[in-house]
């Protein structure tokens, strides 16, 4: 049966029709449509319901909700609900739940409580998908499938299991093949830590002090890989029994636990979950930071992630979940700006989002979430979202953006890297370290000169790009050196590139290791400093700090940038600068700006808060600040949606082509 036929650039919602009363499926359905959405996702959670008893299946329900939905050209996103395995299930099997850091198991009682390597719960996993994609799979309505829902939520990505110590072994034996290679490979003369057999290795938590890093980076590389399999084993069985209709997963904002090029590799799509406001609640920045984007949230975050998710789907990527108002799970949970959620809906379009979809129909009165909201309030009535909604659709309209949504590449690549991630969580060395909020900084960099910003592993090709951004890469591939002999544009290296080998140990040449066959230097002593001992900087007659990261760094190469006590802090050699320290924001962007500024590339300086993004012929305008922007627009520029003065939450859409500064 032929699917139903769905523009891009659409919007959907987020709909559990196990959660309410049959009788309000068809209004609900309608009322969807009558908003003009076109995708609602269902099923994600539905378990208990769809096989209430072990072999007892009941799919009755789910096909009325198709047939309502087809009736309605809705299209529909069917979740497989293995996030949530049923009771039945874990009483047969009790030993398929996960295992925290603690040795407890993680109970029933709320949602992902399984173990990724327990081969008994990946079997009754693929037979559930197996049953629903054999029993619903070729029905018209479906144009979507999500694989379970946000891998690795709630801390779930590292099991410390009997399953997990079981598959662990073998995927050690299978990588070192010899004992001795491994002994060799993690260093375990230290310590008397040497292994005679992989089976005599446990996982590297409840010990006495840390753990071997190796070990734990090993782990880590496992555990990604857990979730690669476990996720493969569902997309193959939806190809199979439902073919033609994209394979989705729902990746979130902030979340590093595993490997999301590779999980994402397997996938027809990537999706992800975007809730702004509480993601600011958690983001490691100033206060101040916070208070000024508590409405908006913070301005490069969704975009961050858009960036991300677009290179990790090969061009294709939704938005599955977008914040509709208030959330339940943050610190506090304050509402949007007014307008909030029309921008939000046009900042995933401007990255190249096909759809985007609001979580949820509903506000539900009962369980877990009853606080958080949804485009509807749990009696019924419409809330905020939906007129904003109908106004984003109104100017999507407006923006002719359709047909083919393949993106543009960026000018600027900004390198993102996973075990770069968990190495330097493993060994951070010093507080405040953290990979992320690194990664985040050096693309604001890049995003307040309004430029566009493609999120990429170290395996992509960089040629196109005008400016590479590494905000720090500990383990070099040799791959990324070989691409970057010949590349001739600037180069920004972060801290700690090249400071470990993919063993975990010192490079036996210093960091940064095989960096120094492009960049002659040495990297002689590091250390980290707290809070209190920043490293003051004059730069160009403006005063600035650097903190809790210093390297003493050995090269013939003059320093670009010097602290007030004389030792570098910036070093430049061809078209490579290395950052030897962490450079507080303003520092980075006036860096940046310079680095920039030889490229040739145009730039527009943008008033914080401020941010524009341009794909294809339409160049975007968002105000995330607190107070009213100016747009940087001559009297000429034409506008399809907005104005030259930007209130707070507004949107600006003009032509590229006729955009005059
Ligand atoms: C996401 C999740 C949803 C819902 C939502 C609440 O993490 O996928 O099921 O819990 O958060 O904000």
């Amino acid at each position: 049966m032929a699917t139903i036929p769905v523009k891009p650039y659409s919007l959907g919602v987020c709909y559990y029709p196990e959660q309410w009363d049959s009788a309000r499926w068809p209004e609900d359905l309608s009322a969807m449509r009558d908003l003009g959405l076109r995708y609602v996702r269902v099923g994600e959670f539905a378990w208990s319901r769809l096989e209430p008893a072990p072999g007892k299946y009941q799919f009755g329900w789910l096909q009325e909700v198709l047939d309502l939905a087809a009736e309605r050209e809705l299209a529909v996103v069917l979740g497989t609900p293995t996030a949530t395995p049923p009771k039945w299930l874990v009483d047969r099997m009790p030993d398929m739940l996960a295992v925290d850091a603690e040795g407890q198991p993680r109970k029933f009682g709320s949602r992902r409580h399984y173990c990724f390597s327990h081969l008994g719960y990946r079997t009754e996993a693929a037979k559930i998908v197996t049953k629903l994609a054999e029993t619903v799979g070729q029905h018209s309505a479906i144009a979507a499938w999500q694989t379970d829902n946000e891998y690795g939520c709630h801390d779930t990505v590292l099991s410390y299991s009997e399953a997990a110590r079981i598959a662990f072994r073998k995927w050690l034996a299978d990588k070192y093949q010899t004992i001795d290679r491994l002994n060799q490979a993690w260093g375990n003369a230290f310590w008397s830590l040497e292994y005679q057999e992989f089976d005599e290795i446990e996982l590297p938590n409840l010990t006495v002090t840390e753990p071997n890093p190796a070990h734990t980076l090993d782990f880590r590389r496992f555990s990604s890989d857990q979730v690669k399999t476990f996720n493969l084993e569902q997309v193959e069985i939806i190809r199979r029994l439902s073919p033609g209709r994209s394979v989705l997963h729902n990746f979130m904002g902030e979340f590093l636990a595993f490997d999301h090029f590779d999980v994402a590799q397997d996938l027809d799509a990537a999706s992800w979950d975007s809730y702004p406001l509480g993601a600011l609640t958690l983001l490691d920045v100033p206060e101040t930071h916070k208070r000024k984007f508590l409405r908006s949230g913070d301005p490069d975050f969704p975009a961050f992630h858009h960036d991300l998710y677009r290179t990790c789907g090969r061009g294709r990527y939704w938005v599955m979940e977008q914040q509709p108002g208030p959330v339940n799970w943050a610190p506090y949970n304050p509402s949007p700006y007014p307008g909030m959620v029309r921008l939000w809906t046009h900042e995933a379009f401007a990255h190249g989002a096909e759809v985007v979809s609001y979580f949820r129909w509903r506000q539900a009165p009962f369980a877990q979430e009853q606080m958080h909201t949804g485009l509807n309030r749990p009696d019924g009535s419409a809330d905020v979202a939906t007129d904003e909604i109908r106004a984003a659709m109104k100017e999507l309209g407006a923006t002719s953006l359709n047909g083919n949504h393949q993106s543009e590449p960026a000018s600027v690549a900004l390198i993102f890297d996973y075990e770069a991630a968990w190495t330097l969580a493993i060994q951070p060395q010093g507080e405040h370290l953290d990979y992320f909020t690194l990664a985040l900084s050096f693309y604001r960099s890049a995003r307040r000169l309004g430029l566009n910003v493609d999120i990429v592993p170290q395996s992509a090709n960089l040629d196109s790009y005008k400016l590479v951004l590494v905000p720090s890469l500990p383990i070099l591939q040799p791959q990324l050196i070989a691409s970057l002999k010949n590349f001739r544009s600037p180069v920004l290296f972060g801290p700690r590139t090249g400071s470990k080998t993919p063993d975990f140990q010192i490079p036996s040449n210093l960091p940064p290791g095989p960096l120094q066959e492009l960049f002659p230097m040495r990297v002689v002593r590091v250390e980290s400093l707290p809070e209190f001992e920043p490293i003051p900087v004059t730069w160009r007659g403006a005063n600035y700090q650097c903190r809790y990261w210093s390297e003493q760094v050995q090269t013939q190469a003059t320093p670009w940038i010097t602290s007030a006590n004389g030792s570098g802090i910036a070093f430049t050699h061809e078209a490579f600068t290395y950052l030897a320290t962490i450079p507080e924001q303003s520092l980075l962007d006036a860096m940046v700006e310079d680095i920039v500024s030889h490229t040739g590339l145009p730039t527009i300086l943008l008033p914080e808060g401020l941010r524009t993004r341009v794909r294809r012929n339409l160049r975007y305008f968002f105000n995330y600040g607190p107070a009213a922007a100016s747009l940087p627009v001559s009297k000429e520029t034409e506008f399809i949606a907005g104005g030259p003065d930007l209130p707070v939450a507004g949107v600006a859409i003009v032509r590229e082509d006729r955009y005059k500064l």
